[in-house]
């Protein structure tokens, strides 16, 4: 009988392994097409060894980095990270300002890298509003990965889940106005097809590191039947061992999208 959930069975005999014999391990079950990351805890990081909180933004930078490699070795189809949500301008001038720079700066730095393992980076959320230089270095970054054809890294910058479902409506709206669409023929398919995510399936598994339980505005619609995979490490200190980890867990669960 499949495990209900994240259950003893799959859970502890990971716990043994290292990180190639889980990846072996992973790899030898059905993957999750789509895995969202919310990274969080790397102000934390910082601040508990006494560091500027931009410390702790640039080892999130090198974990990312680790963390796309490891999804790339597995063979993931779909990677998400929420690099920047709209509500984060609303930290301190001087760390946005730094992390504004700190993006631009990760872009250049790992562009040859991403060509080279033949990631496509597509972005999502509202690039009106991002800073002319890192919407530049986005827009470039996936540009030059378009026709790569392993991983695809949606990053969402600017992103709020709820702005999605607006800009959504107002698309849908629009098509109503316009006499393309009748109301009573809006389905889920419409919705889905208005979104950032357009074309791209709904994550099954979603990691968020620094033991928060929330969804913090995060891929709103496309979550209803997302697995959950919440861990008290904190970003900087998230691996590619533990990306594995949530994997094998997840491949113990059993979904039942609302069915028995
Ligand atoms: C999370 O920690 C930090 C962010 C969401 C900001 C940006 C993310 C990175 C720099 C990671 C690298 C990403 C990419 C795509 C290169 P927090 O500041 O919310 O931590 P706290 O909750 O401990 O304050």
């Amino acid at each position: 009988m499949p495990l209900k959930s994240s259950s003893a069975g799959l859970r502890a005999a990971p716990a043994a392994l290292d990180e190639g014999e889980l990846r072996g391990l992973v790899r030898s079950r059905p993957l999750p097409a789509h895995v969202a990351v919310i990274m969080d805890g790397n102000g934390r990081w910082a601040t508990g060894r006494g560091l500027p909180r931009i410390a702790g933004h640039r080892e999130g930078v090198k974990t990312a980095h680790a963390v796309v490699r490891a999804a790339g070795e597995i063979g993931l189809d779909y990677l998400t990270l929420y690099a920047f949500s709209t509500e984060n301008w609303n930290r301190p001038e001087d760390e946005v300002s730094m992390l504004m720079r700190l993006l631009e700066e990760a872009i250049v730095r790992e562009l040859p890298q991403l060509m080279e393992q033949n990631v496509r980076v597509r972005p999502i959320g509202r690039m009106r509003g991002v800073p002319s230089g890192v919407r530049r270095g986005i827009e470039r970054m996936a540009a030059e990965t378009a026709e790569n054809t392993g991983l695809t890294l949606l990053v969402a910058f600017n992103y709020g889940g709820r702005d999605e479902l607006l800009d959504a409506v107002r698309t849908l709206a629009g098509q109503v106005q316009a006499g393309k669409l009748a109301p009573e023929d809006i389905t889920e398919a419409h919705v889905s097809r208005a979104l950032y995510t357009d074309g791209i399936p709904d994550p099954d598994l979603l990691i968020r590191t620094s033991g928060e339980m929330r969804i913090s505005n995060f891929l709103l619609w496309q979550i209803a039947y997302t697995e959950l995979w919440i861990t008290p490490t904190l970003w900087p200190d998230f691996s590619a061992v533990d990306l594995y980890r949530a994997v094998a867990d997840y491949q113990g669960r059993a979904r039942r999208f609302g069915g028995t």
